[in-house]
């Protein structure tokens, strides 16, 4: 067996040290993020956000920490009480309207971003409209990764076309075509609302759509008043287009309904466009297998949501966190996530071609129409507001009783709505 000299092995240690070492600077760095993107759909376009990052950023070493369950009904009570208990995670998704500024900001938990996008000559570059909704006295406090659209009707195609049914492009219409459905035996409405915000997602989607967008953003600024009597028929139609849908609702996911949608167990469902991630993950393509149409009244209306990211005041890992919301904040993040997420840009020089034909349509819709903040994920109220309102319409669902929906939601309004 050959010698190995001292020289060359005290040499070859060294070198291993060395390494070693860089290795141990390297991930000395850390982040810890936190979301819900958990679900099929939701979580593809995260982990290729988290490889972006780590390419970029390869020296600080990424916690994902997510809390499953759709529309973040788990993940918010999560990082209220780590918030409260001053614990924050080093960034978090957050709805950007109210659900940011009543819980984060009024309450003095979050520090501006505005200089960081200053900093990095960005500032300029979102969509103003969107910036509003993370805005709170002068300053920025969270950074817009997308836009999604709440008030879409997604159908599948090869059901409408065997049971000779043209896409509905009114509620009457919608009506008719789940008439017929339900004659041929069919399941016209996939519901899933075992989380409850899921109704109020297809409610406030019928709100609107009843009140128009003015009507519908004036009961957020005072100007119009809960009893206006939209609410009443807004109510009615729920109830109504709810008869249609599958008897196991309370036992499903959103994700459970459009796979209803994808079995070809159920013609439609109503859903954000995170839906549009979770078709294109089971493989089918936009105006190929599935189709949608937005659900809004003649004027049309956007329902905006917008999942984005803040810099809680005591992050443990605050230039982790900065690192991140760098990327949040980037072309590349941006039009890495998005196309999978189902989701549109918030910059304005984001890349329209890696978009596909359902995300492009959007973009357009999305700078022409009223935008209207949703309730179910958190721009237009509270979420005190919109957790009772889950509950009501929880409760509307079980015993159809519309005089006492009214009321109860107009005591919530009169209650939560300040
Ligand atoms: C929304 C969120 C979307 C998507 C959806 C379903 O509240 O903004 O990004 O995650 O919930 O989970």
């Amino acid at each position: 067996m050959a010698q190995v000299p001292w020289k060359r092995l005290g040499f070859l240690v060294a070198a291993l040290l060395f390494v070693t070492g860089i290795a141990v600077a390297a991930t000395i760095s850390q982040v810890e993020i936190f979301s819900w993107w958990t679900g099929v759909g939701e979580e593809e376009g995260l982990q290729a956000l988290i490889k972006v990052f780590q390419r970029r950023a390869p020296g600080i070493a990424i916690t994902n920490a997510t809390v499953a369950g759709g529309g973040g009904i788990n993940a918010k009570a999560v990082l209220q009480s780590r918030m409260v208990g001053e614990t924050p995670p080093d960034s978090f998704q957050v709805h950007g309207g109210a659900e940011l500024i009543h819980s984060y900001v009024k309450t003095g938990m979050m520090e501006p971003v505005t200089s960081l996008l200053e900093q990095w000559g960005i500032r300029k570059r979102f969509n103003p409209k969107i910036m509003e909704l993370c805005s709170y006295g002068g300053e920025i406090y969270s950074i817009p990764l997308n836009v999604h659209r709440g008030n879409v009707l997604w159908y599948n195609r090869a059901l409408l076309s065997k049971h000779q049914i043209r896409p509905p492009d009114s509620l009457d219409s919608l009506f008719k075509a789940c008439a017929t459905l339900k004659k041929a035996g069919v399941i016209p409405l996939a519901l899933g609302d075992r989380n409850k915000w899921e109704a109020t997602h297809l409610f406030e989607t019928l709100l609107a759509m009843t009140l128009g967008p003015a009507r519908y953003n004036g009961l957020w600024n005072g100007t119009t008043p809960f009893d206006d009597p939209g609410l009443r028929t807004s109510l009615e139609r729920f109830k109504q287009l709810t008869r249609y849908a599958n008897p196991n609702h309370a036992a499903l996911t959103w994700q459970d309904a459009i796979r209803m949608v994808y079995e070809g167990k159920a013609a439609f469902n109503v859903m954000g466009d995170w839906a549009e991630g979770y078709f294109k993950t089971l493989g089918w393509q936009p105006g190929k297998e599935f189709g949608w149409t937005a659900l809004c009244g003649p004027g049309g209306n956007f329902m905006v949501i917008t999942d984005t990211f803040g810099l809680p005041k005591g992050a443990p890992h605050r230039s982790g966190a900065v690192a991140w919301l760098k990327l949040i904040a980037s072309l590349e993040g941006q039009d890495t996530f998005n196309p999978i997420k189902g989701a549109i840009p918030s910059r304005l020089d984001a890349n329209r071609a890696r978009y596909d034909v359902y995300l492009r349509k959007s973009m357009d819709d999305f700078a022409r129409l009223t935008l209207t903040p949703s309730i179910a994920h958190g721009s237009a109220a509270s979420q005190v507001f919109s957790g009772a309102l889950d509950d009501l319409l929880g409760s509307y669902l079980a015993d159809g009783d519309t005089d006492r929906a009214v009321k109860n939601i107009q005591l919530a309004a009169r209650l939560y709505l300040k």
